[in-house]
């Protein structure tokens, strides 16, 4: 998913986009994996069906107007359908996520024997089809009965029920899944839901743009990023000590990765980049690759982030076998400057990071600048500054306004350059091992419901039956793995032509 944080000092800048040079599938090496993604509550819906509780996304999304993922795509019951979509569009790769009150509808202990059912299924069913399933354990969607219970990711408590539910994956999917990512974009999980307010459980300090029931944006950030990192590092360490000789998968952290670059060549925004570089990537990367949080975080949080002990340090360092990233745009950087009639004045993690981030596109349409630069400039800063680590593009894709056309030419035109970011970055050294669209069909947004959607598949809401129908993006994509369609924008307008005489909505 797509969460964009809300950061409300921006100014907006147009960009044009340049493609890159011509390439292929065959320019990516035999293993690399191409797929597209989903989330469990934005595409399995049956929320009340076979035994599953509600997590807190169920509780966030009823406690708005912006729509809800009751039925979402209704994989639960279609997903037969949809792998047969997958296999006819070419899919490598697809990656999901195992809805944790789906399982263990207690949060922990007993295991739902219809959950386990329905998840051994897609899994056999993506295998029998030769669709090679990457799954994130962890995709927003905490048992809400462990948020009552405890305060969830904010005690220390989650790190003990997350490896339990993470052992019953491992035990009963490892055999089948060799990838496996722990928590989703843990970075901005942790701001949007504890900073800004925008995500379950909606915690944020007062300001003059959103009051939320609970919270304090100075200090929880960072202690659920804590327990994030040491959940990560422990279902990691199990999947090691109990799994890993046998299964012989990776497991990963994934974090969400804007393309930052200063907004002018001055001394001030070269600093305030490099600060935001060790906030929003540091944060969670220097713990994993050194054992230990960014300087320039211990000293401007001081007390309000927490300490590694020894042994805590110990366990994370190394602990991620990949770096997942979830990436969609990029922003200039330059040294904040407060603006008072705009700025919020509480204290949160944005001011703590003390930098303002200008927005490539047009932010009030959510259609953000395609800035393919902006992920090879971040491919190349993690292979530069954290020992060149294996990466897979978790999440890449476009939003658009939700059934405007088939014809969804920009995000074509959008992959084609990511693709090709990715491409020149492999070339420069970096390990990027996959790439993931987001998303494979039209599903259910945390932010925007049904309004704006990503999907290389149509999926009509409104229909009963729940319609998918592909878009240009997926004959495009299609093409491209196929190895028929080189990247080049003649080949673009071949295929609508063919979209346009053989395809309604
Ligand atoms: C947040 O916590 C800090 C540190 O404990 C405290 O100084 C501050 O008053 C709290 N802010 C809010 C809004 O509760
Ligand atoms: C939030 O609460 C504060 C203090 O009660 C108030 O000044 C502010 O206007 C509220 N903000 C919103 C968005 O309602
Ligand atoms: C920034 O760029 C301008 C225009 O290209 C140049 O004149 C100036 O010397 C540069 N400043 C620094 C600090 O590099
Ligand atoms: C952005 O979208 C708004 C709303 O439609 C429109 O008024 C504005 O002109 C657009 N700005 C740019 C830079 O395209
Ligand atoms: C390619 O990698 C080298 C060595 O890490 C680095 O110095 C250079 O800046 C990189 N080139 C680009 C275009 O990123
Ligand atoms: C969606 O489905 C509804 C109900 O079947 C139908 O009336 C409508 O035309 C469909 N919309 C599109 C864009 O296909
Ligand atoms: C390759 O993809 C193109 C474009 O979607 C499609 O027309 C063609 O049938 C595919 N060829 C094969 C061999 O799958
Ligand atoms: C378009 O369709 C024609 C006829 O079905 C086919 O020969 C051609 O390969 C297609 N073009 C693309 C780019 O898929």
């Amino acid at each position: 998913m797509q969460t964009l944080s809300l950061f409300l000092n921006f100014l907006i800048i147009v960009l044009a986009i340049k493609f890159s040079d011509a390439f292929t599938r065959n320019d990516f090496p035999d293993d690399f994996l191409f797929g597209a993604a989903s989330s469990a509550y934005q595409w399995e819906g049956g929320v009340d069906e076979g035994g599953r509780t509600p997590s807190v996304w169920d509780t966030f999304s009823h406690s708005n107007s912006i729509g809800n993922g009751d039925i979402a795509c209704d994989g639960y019951h279609k997903y037969k359908e949809d792998v047969k979509l997958m296999a006819e569009m070419g899919l490598e790769a697809f990656r999901f996520s195992i809805s944790w009150t789906r399982l263990m509808p207690n949060g922990r202990g007993p295991i739902n024997p219809k959950g386990l059912w329905f998840y051994k299924n897609f899994i056999k069913e993506l295998r029998n089809h030769g669709i090679e399933p990457h799954v994130t354990i962890y995709h927003y969607d905490l048992p809400q009965t462990l948020e009552d219970e405890y305060g969830g990711w904010l005690n220390r408590k989650v790190i003990e029920d997350f490896t339990a539910f993470a052992d019953v994956c491992f035990r009963e999917f490892g055999d089948d899944v060799k990838l496996w990512t722990t928590i989703n974009e843990a970075t901005i999980f942790a701001i949007a839901s504890y900073s800004d307010g925008f995500a379950p459980p909606g915690h944020c300090s007062p300001s003059k743009f959103i009051n939320c029931s609970t919270g304090n944006s100075s200090t929880e950030p960072y202690i659920a990023g804590h327990n994030m990192l040491l959940a990560h590092a422990s279902a990691s360490k199990l999947y090691k000590l109990k799994y890993k000789s046998k299964q012989r998968g990776s497991i990963g952290l994934s974090i969400y990765a804007f393309g930052l670059s200063p907004y002018t060549n001055s001394t001030n925004d070269e600093i305030a980049t490099q600060r935001a570089q060790d906030f929003l990537f540091g944060w969670m990367l220097k713990p994993l690759v050194f054992g230990d949080y960014p300087d320039v975080m211990k000293r401007i949080l001081g007390p309000r982030l927490p300490i590694f002990s020894k042994e805590e340090s110990k366990l994370v360092k190394g602990s991620s076998d990949f770096i997942g990233i979830i990436h969609y745009m990029s922003v200039y950087i330059t040294n904040l400057t407060p603006n008072p009639s705009l700025l919020s004045t509480r204290k949160d993690f944005y001011t703590d990071m003390g930098v303002d981030m200008i927005y490539i596109g047009n932010f009030s349409l959510f259609e953000w600048e395609a800035d393919p630069w902006g992920l090879e400039g971040v491919l190349e800063y993690i292979k530069q500054s954290y020992n060149n680590p294996p990466i897979y593009i978790l999440e890449n894709g476009k939003q658009m306004n939700h059934g405007s056309t088939l014809q969804d030419t920009s995000r074509v035109e959008y992959m084609q350059g990511y693709i090709g970011a990715v491409l020149n970055a492999i070339k420069n050294g970096s390990d990027t091992r996959g790439y993931f669209v987001w998303s494979m069909i039209d599903l259910y947004e945390l932010l925007s419901g049904y309004k704006y959607s990503y999907g290389m598949y149509y999926v009509n809401f409104s229909d009963p039956g729940l319609k998918r129908s592909p878009k240009l993006s997926a004959s495009w994509y299609t093409g491209f793995l196929n190895g028929t369609i080189d990247v080049a924008s003649k080949d673009i307008i071949k295929l609508q032509s063919n979209i346009s005489g053989s395809s309604s909505m």
